[in-house]
């Protein structure tokens, strides 16, 4: 029985020398009784067998004893020897009870990001030598805030060639994401004495927050299936309009050709000015791309682009092309505050565009997306015939349909599904007024290709 003592108690393993002996000994005979391998009124072996089956000193084991004694662990009477006390142990303290809430989700489906599996790392790679190789000296100083001369060079061939941009290279500045692009116009658009901007009813709130910390309102314009309900301008007395022309988001729809020519119209009549947001323009599946509005008027039109979804949002890399008059307060308030992007990334993406690996990459991934999009339209015609899909003409993210009144519990049992997904409501802005429209934005660009078959038929599973 004896002997067995080192081994119930976990002591004979590694007990460290010195003063931590006897810390050890009390931490483990603690351990014990909480643990009930000891039971109450066991009897302990004396300080010296114990001493010698764990080869310490007597007075360690009797010190350690002492201590379990006082602290009500043990008890010691004369006659009995030491034992475990008869008290109830109090139980351990119940872990903190965790709010139910849906697992991590193993899919995620909410639109933003590219496929960022799909990165041309090793065409990137290529293209950073080369630029690193070729860079010259002043290029790792600290640089200009409207962005290397050759990146903009590339753009501005770019941008005329894929999406009908007129952009000198001299007006083009570089950005850290449309984002940050958005935040600086924002505050030179207030600077120069612009109290609001007229933005689509469905939207995202990152970027009307942006124009807000601006000290800018967003007043909504409503969006049906022509885009952008771009009559209501002259209403609203708004001379700023932020709209996503191509390809409406989140709701998919492109802008109807009248309601082009009428919003340049509305601009050029009031000397007004569109910030076209052209997130995701080179990916359009069923016929050409949809220039940007920018060609038809580029002084009442800035063009925002970024490489966030042709390639992947953490390079955070964007481009805008600005009007003239707008050019120097751009300039002044981005070398103040907004710094760049980083040179090295700059160089690396003019050199990726320059060298045709970029168009390359767009034809792959637009082939890749439409073949997901396509998957997507089958399966769900197959599994949930009554979801109705929208906005699938371009873009990486499409829009579901839903029966009236139930967004809500499909988005909820969906999070309980594993399957992180947005509903349309989310999108929608505050002062947009009471029109509801239930529906899924579903990003079917996001999951990497082996995830793509199990998010779908995930998806389908919580689909009424
Ligand atoms: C509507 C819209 N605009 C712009 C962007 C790009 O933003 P950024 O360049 O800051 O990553 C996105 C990306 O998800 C977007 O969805």
């Amino acid at each position: 029985m004896e002997d067995s003592w080192a081994t119930s108690l976990d002591l004979h393993l590694d007990l460290p020398g010195g003063t931590g002996v006897r810390a050890a000994l009390i931490r483990s005979l603690r351990d014990a009784v909480r643990e009930g391998r000891l039971a109450p009124g066991t009897r302990l072996p004396s300080s010296r067998s114990l001493a010698v089956d764990l080869g310490i000193a007597r007075n360690t084991v009797a010190d350690a004893y002492g201590e379990l004694v006082a602290e009500g662990w043990l008890t010691a009477r004369q006659g009995s020897g030491t034992r475990v006390a008869r008290r109830v142990v109090p139980p351990e303290p119940a872990p903190p009870r965790t709010p139910q809430t849906p697992a991590r989700p193993v899919y995620d489906l909410t639109p933003g990001s590219p496929d960022v599996a799909s990165f041309p790392r090793s065409a990137w790679l290529s293209a950073s030598r080369r630029a690193l190789t070729s860079a010259p000296n002043e290029a790792f100083g600290y640089g200009k805030p409207q962005g290397r001369a050759e990146l903009r060079r590339v753009l501005a061939d770019y941008l005329a060639r894929a999406r009908g941009v007129r952009a000198a290279p001299e007006r083009i500045v570089v950005c850290a994401g449309f984002t940050q692009g958005l935040a600086v116009l924002s505050r030179v658009l207030r600077q120069a004495g612009e109290r609001a901007v007229a933005v689509e009813s469905y939207g995202l709130d990152i970027h009307w927050n942006a124009m807000r910390r601006a000290g800018l309102d967003t007043v909504p314009l409503p969006v049906d299936g022509h885009g952008a309900d771009v009559a209501e301008l002259d209403r609203l007395g708004v001379g700023t309009a932020l709209l996503t022309p191509a390809h409406q988001f989140p709701t998919g729809v492109s802008l109807d050709p009248d309601r082009r020519a009428a919003v340049v119209d509305w601009a050029s009549r009031t000397g007004g000015l569109v910030l076209e947001d052209d997130y995701d323009g080179e990916f359009r599946y069923d016929r050409q791309p949809v220039g940007a509005l920018q060609g038809l008027d580029p002084e009442r039109v800035v063009y925002l682009g970024t490489a966030s979804k042709s390639l992947a949002p953490g390079l955070r890399i964007a481009w805008m092309v600005v009007p003239d008059h707008l050019m120097d307060a751009v300039l002044a308030l981005k070398g103040t505050g907004e710094w760049q992007s980083g040179v090295l990334d700059q160089l690396t993406l003019a050199e990726f565009i320059d060298s045709g690996a970029y168009d390359r990459h767009l034809r792959g991934m637009r082939l890749r997306y439409r073949r997901r999009r396509d998957q997507v339209v089958a399966a769900l015609a197959e599994r949930a015939p009554g979801v109705r899909v929208t906005g699938i003409a371009a873009g990486l993210h499409a829009v579901l349909e839903l029966p009236p009144g139930t967004e809500l519990s499909v988005v909820q049992g969906a999070a309980w599904q594993g399957l992180a997904l947005h509903g349309l409501a989310r999108f929608r802005h505050p002062d947009a007024g009471a029109v509801r429209r239930d529906a899924l934005v579903f990003a079917y660009g996001t999951p990497p290709d082996h995830a793509f078959s199990g998010a779908i038929e995930a998806l389908c599973r919580v689909l009424p």
